[in-house]
């Protein structure tokens, strides 16, 4: 009897080792937990454009059935990500984008929208004018190509308000801190500084301290992670002003997978909810996850339950077998 092949979803990540994209494999890990039947395969490019292009050629060369990419800068990752659609493997894209819009589905949430928002609540906090400070993500990637334009348009279209520097942290804190370093003259003017990542604005945050900066500067990041040091912490302890929430759609990204390997409908824009995170909601989004975590706890629990049962289950119809056999 030829026995059917297990359907492979590849996922081939950008850069694996931040809490939120640890988030996002933990979301697609439990989605997929619910279905055994399909084989997960994971490579983590560690932000490096040209492995992750070899990456995906393994897998491509794997027989799976469709690929979710995050790719690392869009321009180096488009060609491959297209070859890969034009083989009719379905292809989703999540979070990052590449350039060419060849894709099944894209999931994640509205980039532009993001910066127009933190645009938008920069105007509410400051007092009719003053100056902003930007951080940017690693250039060639989407998500900071679009965080800045949605930002520049909300800002240039207020008066009084002025972008008095732009420096590069590319994601990354580390980055940003050296930056904020290098620059800190400027930085230290800034009544906003408006960081295209929470990991970033604790960078900043660090550097504005070490220098003694006394001015009151708001710091506005992206993301708005639950768990110790990530940005709703960051919040509650007065370290960031606000943070816009950036879902990771880790378990969107699966549901929409088994649906087209199920040839079931699906839609191709599947745009991501967003919202300002600041003092006054951080504690009950806090509460909130931490809730649905303690569930998530219990589901996994009752799933380890139900795997063992089965294993037992299996093991007593075999012996029964041999019995009856013999
Ligand atoms: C994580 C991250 C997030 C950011 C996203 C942008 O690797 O840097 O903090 O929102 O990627 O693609």
């Amino acid at each position: 009897v030829s026995q059917k092949k297990k359907r492979i979803i590849a996922f081939s990540q950008c850069i694996g080792n931040d809490a939120w994209r640890q988030t996002m494999l933990e979301e697609m890990k439990r989605e997929l937990s619910f279905n055994p039947d399909i084989e997960f395969l994971y490579r983590d490019a560690h932000g490096n454009n040209a492995l992750q292009i070899d990456q995906i050629r393994e897998l491509a060369k794997a027989d799976i059935d469709l690929l979710i990419v995050s790719p690392n800068e869009a321009e180096p990752l488009t060609p491959i990500v297209d070859s890969i659609y034009q083989l009719h493997i379905p292809v989703i894209v999540t979070d990052r984008k590449t350039s060419s819009g060849q894709y099944n589905a894209y999931v994640g949430a509205d980039n532009l929208a993001i910066g127009k928002l933190a645009g938008q609540y920069s105007q509410t906090v400051l007092p009719g004018k003053g100056k902003v400070g930007l951080v940017t993500g690693l250039s060639g990637t989407s998500a900071s190509i679009e965080r800045e334009k949605g930002f520049k348009q909300s800002i240039l279209a207020a008066s009084g308000m002025q972008i008095s520097s732009i420096i590069h942290g590319g994601w990354e804190k580390n980055t940003a801190y050296a930056e904020t370093r290098k620059h800190i003259s400027q930085m230290a003017q800034c009544d906003v500084i408006f960081t295209f990542n929470d990991q970033m604005a604790m960078g900043v945050k660090k550097a504005l301290d070490e220098a003694q900066s006394k001015k009151d500067i708001k710091i506005i990041g992206v993301d708005a992670l639950p768990g110790p040091g990530n940005g709703l912490e960051q919040i509650m302890q007065g370290h960031m002003y606000a943070s816009m929430l950036y879902p990771t759609g880790g378990t969107e990204a699966i549901r929409i997978a088994l649906a087209i390997i199920n040839n079931q409908p699906y839609k191709r824009e599947n745009i991501l909810a967003t919202s300002v995170i600041d003092k006054t909601n951080a504690e009950l989004l806090a509460l909130q996850s931490h809730k649905i975590q303690q569930q998530q706890i219990d589901i996994d629990k009752r799933q380890e339950f139900i795997t063992e049962q089965n294993r037992i289950y299996q093991n007593q119809k075999s012996v029964l077998n041999v019995l009856v056999v013999s």
